[in-house]
């Protein structure tokens, strides 16, 4: 039901759920349903707060845990919704805190560990040193990045760690991200689109309208549809079971070439994520 892409033999659905501002037993419950009714990607992360949660879902839910993508991140920064502006992560913290989002998640491994935010006490050498120990130690199957740059993915590269698995970063109908999806396709990155129905704006956007009841599907299903096509994984959120369906029902229809390229020409640099309460510096984004 839920089509994967795959890199270095690992397939990874291309849709799952995102987990972002899910909490308690709506969480729990949300991603037992979407496991219930074939998800099999959850994205979720330290920062979050719900790796318990998220754990606790996916336990209730029976699946085998082998059928299933876990992604978790490491929130180096220190920043949690709870406690507001922390101290960035030591090194040694670094895999406590990952050990503890494995307990959290009632898990001996996740399948993909990114770093959340490319903001850290120590190097970028060393942070990737740190996870891909993780890696041998087959806790991690893959080691990824999020709101990763061009330079920072170069120099990724430069300091010889040329296996990144991916790349999650914000995508949709309405931000293009042509330079940054080059680079990763050259590096062959992986993209995974985060905010991929602009939090609900697709749906309200005349053009996705008209193009939803021309294919007879919703606007946020265009805009899945629109990036899976584009090889691009996708991790929509939600907490209400009618739009669970709804946003993993892609499958069955395609866009034409003419569509494709309208729903390009709606890019208006419209950016949900520019700068999280952490960052202060001036980051540029391509
Ligand atoms: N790496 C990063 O720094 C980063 C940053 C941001 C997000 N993320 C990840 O990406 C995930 C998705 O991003 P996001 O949650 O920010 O935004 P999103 O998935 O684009 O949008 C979620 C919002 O859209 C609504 N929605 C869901 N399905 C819908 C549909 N079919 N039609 C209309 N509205 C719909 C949801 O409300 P309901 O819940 O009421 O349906 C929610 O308010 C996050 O949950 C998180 O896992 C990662």
């Amino acid at each position: 039901m839920n089509h994967t892409f795959s890199k270095n033999g690992l397939k990874i659905p291309s849709i799952g759920i995102g987990t972002w501002d899910i909490q308690g037993s709506s969480c729990i419950n949300i991603v037992q349903e979407a496991l219930e009714i074939g998800y099999r990607h959850i994205d979720c992360a330290s920062m979050y707060e719900n790796e318990k949660e998220v754990g606790k879902g996916m336990s209730n839910s029976r699946v085998d845990r082998e059928e299933i993508f876990i992604t978790t991140k490491i929130n180096t920064t220190g920043w949690t919704p709870s406690k507001g502006n922390g101290p960035y992560l030591k090194n040694q913290e670094i895999t406590r805190s990952f050990d503890k989002s494995l307990l959290d998640l009632d898990s001996d491994y996740v399948d993909l560990l990114l770093i959340h935010w490319p903001r850290f006490e120590t190097n970028l050498g060393d942070m990737l040193e740190i996870l891909y120990k993780l890696k041998d130690e087959k806790k991690v199957n893959e080691v990824g990045v999020a709101n990763f740059n061009s330079h920072l993915l170069k120099e990724c590269f430069d300091l010889g760690f040329k296996d990144i698995f991916c790349n999650q970063i914000e995508y949709h109908p309405f931000l293009s991200q042509t330079k940054l999806l080059e680079v990763m396709q050259d590096f062959e990155i992986l993209p995974v689109a985060y905010c991929p129905i602009c939090r609900g704006d697709v749906a309200r956007h005349d053009v996705l309208i008209r193009l939803s009841e021309k294919y007879l599907k919703t606007p946020a299903q265009i805009a899945l549809r629109w990036i899976y096509q584009q090889k691009i994984i996708s991790i929509p959120k939600t907490a209400n079971s009618y739009r669970l369906q709804e946003n993993i029902d892609i499958y069955d229809f395609e866009i034409e070439d003419k569509d494709m390229l309208e729903i390009y020409g709606l890019e208006r640099n419209q950016r949900l994520v520019p700068n999280l309460e952490i960052n202060e510096l001036k980051y540029p984004f391509d």
